[in-house]
């Protein structure tokens, strides 16, 4: 798919249908992830893969804004490393990585926060990942919706020092 459109044409999905994406599709989204920049080039993430029945149910019940998690077919977390200074801008950049390739895959995600939020030590207990940050919580699925149009105008957003 063409860069562009791509970027243009990714919107939040939240509702998927019950089928399965096929394992070599994830492979190919986290390997997009891991070609993000990086501060210094540290690379300071880790992706966690969750396909598990009960462990989606478990992490939809716990974000608060994330309960379509549960019916997604993979759920990728993005962690970051404790102590390293630009965890979350680097674990941000493999994160639009993540959400441009499953759209360019045909598959839907939507960003669910993650950093900062009241049930981040949780999320991460679940996960058997205290010692970590969290970044964001990608559920993936095929789209069982279509969103319109959301962004405000160019000129509305913009201004151009000549
Ligand atoms: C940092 C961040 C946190 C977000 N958290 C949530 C969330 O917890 N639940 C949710 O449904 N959407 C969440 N979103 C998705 C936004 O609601 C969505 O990106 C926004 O409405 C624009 O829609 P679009 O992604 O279709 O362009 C989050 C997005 C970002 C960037």
């Amino acid at each position: 798919m063409d860069t562009i459109k791509c970027i243009k044409e990714r919107r939040s999905i939240r509702n998927y249908k019950e089928e399965k994406i096929p394992e070599e599709d994830i492979r190919k989204i986290l390997d997009c992830a891991r070609h993000a920049p990086s501060a210094n080039n540290k690379q300071p993430w880790e992706f966690v893969v969750v396909e598990n029945d009960e462990l989606l149910e478990e992490l939809g019940s716990i974000c608060s804004y994330g309960k379509f998690i549960e019916n997604c077919s993979h759920c990728i977390i993005v962690l970051g490393k404790k102590g390293e200074k630009y965890f979350l801008e680097d674990g941000c950049a493999a994160t639009m990585n993540i959400l441009l390739s499953v759209n360019a895959l045909g598959y839907g995600s939507c960003w669910v926060a993650g950093h900062g939020k009241k049930y981040e030590q949780e999320v991460l207990e679940a996960l058997k990942k205290k010692e970590k940050k969290l970044v964001s919580i990608l559920p993936i699925g095929v789209p069982n919706e279509k969103p319109g149009k959301n962004k405000k105008p160019l000129e509305k957003v913009t201004e151009w020092v000549k």
